[in-house]
């Protein structure tokens, strides 16, 4: 099945979201909100994609850049278009354009119990640290206790 993938925008959100939500291993928060991703989307232009076939969108990557390093989220591939390389292809254009504007590394977060996603980046060269743990503070804006 064919697919392409193009940059994110704030229009693609509702069906977007439908994806996030019908995508076990996707944890979503308010920092998911409508505002909060249009938001992302102009901190971050052109490190957002959207994998479409024809004008149904089946994948997404959320990349993030603090001028140090990047963050990848909400990788997410529509069940019935897997293991046909667009998750691959979704990752690998956030890194390339990631690395165009500076960055050397990229870190990402995955839960626990989601073995499925850790075969993947592994598959895919993403080095598991043990050497380090995720620390996070709320800042009082309402977001949820155990939300990335
Ligand atoms: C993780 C995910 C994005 C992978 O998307 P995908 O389109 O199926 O992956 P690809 O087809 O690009 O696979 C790329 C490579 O990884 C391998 N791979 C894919 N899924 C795998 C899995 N579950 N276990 C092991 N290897 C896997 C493929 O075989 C392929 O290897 P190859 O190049 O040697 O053939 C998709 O499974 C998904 O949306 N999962 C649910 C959401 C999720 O958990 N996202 C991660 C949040 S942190």
């Amino acid at each position: 099945m064919g697919f392409e993938i193009r940059s994110m925008h704030i229009e693609d959100y509702d069906q977007v979201l439908a994806l996030w939500k019908r995508s076990k291993g996707i944890g979503l928060s308010s920092a998911d909100e409508r505002e909060s991703i249009q938001s992302f989307l102009r901190y971050n232009p052109n490190l957002c994609f959207v994998a479409r076939n024809g004008e149904l969108i089946i994948g997404t990557a959320l990349c993030g850049f603090d001028g140090r390093r990047g963050y990848l989220y909400h990788l997410a591939v529509d069940e019935a278009f897997r293991c046909q390389g667009i998750g691959n292809a979704l990752m690998q254009r956030s890194l390339d354009e990631l690395h165009k504007i500076g960055g050397q590394k990229c870190h990402l977060l995955v839960y626990f119990e989601n073995e499925s996603a850790q075969s993947f980046y592994k598959q895919t060269g993403w080095v598991l640290r043990t050497d380090i743990l995720v620390m996070s503070k709320d800042l009082g804006c309402g977001s949820e206790p155990g939300s990335c």
